[in-house]
């Protein structure tokens, strides 16, 4: 009874932490739920083509840059200023910690990503969108998916 009970904890532990790829669609329709369609003018396919080229829909998603910062989760968010880390903690504009931007549950990461829209004035910040997705017939990527 108690080790099946230590098993289920672990399985839950475990459940937790592990990486979690999104699909496509998915992601749509958290997006959508979470009212980033069309916010600040952005439609639903420019946040699922930028979420794919900066993380691949990977929320455990981390890059080291060179400045010594690091990208953080599906939006790859930058812990200089949005977010805090051990490391630096002097700007944190997103008052979250950045490890709460690596979970499945993508609240934090989403309310980030709209102030980040907000005081930058658009999706500049993110170089694969920049690259991939501004300016280009993005229908493509909701298509097929359940939102509207
Ligand atoms: C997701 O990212 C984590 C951390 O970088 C990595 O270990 C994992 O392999 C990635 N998962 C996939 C399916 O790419």
């Amino acid at each position: 009874m108690k080790a099946a009970g230590i098993l289920a904890l672990i399985g839950c532990l475990v459940a937790v932490t592990k990486p979690k790829v999104y699909t496509r669609c998915k992601l749509a329709k958290i997006f959508s739920r979470a009212g980033l369609d069309n916010y600040r003018g952005f439609s639903l396919g420019n946040w699922i083509c930028m979420a794919y080229y900066e993380s691949h829909y990977n929320t455990t998603a981390q890059t080291v840059l060179e400045d010594g910062s690091t990208d953080y989760g599906i939006f790859q968010i930058n812990s200089f200023t949005w977010c805090r880390n051990a490391k630096l903690q002097d700007k944190n504009h997103c008052h979250v910690a950045c490890s709460a931007l690596l979970t499945d549950d993508l609240t934090d990461a989403i309310i980030c990503a709209k102030k980040i829209v907000k005081e930058t004035e658009g999706m500049n910040y993110w170089q694969g969108w920049k690259k991939h997705c501004e300016g280009k017939d993005l229908s493509e990527w909701k298509k097929g998916c359940e939102v509207s």
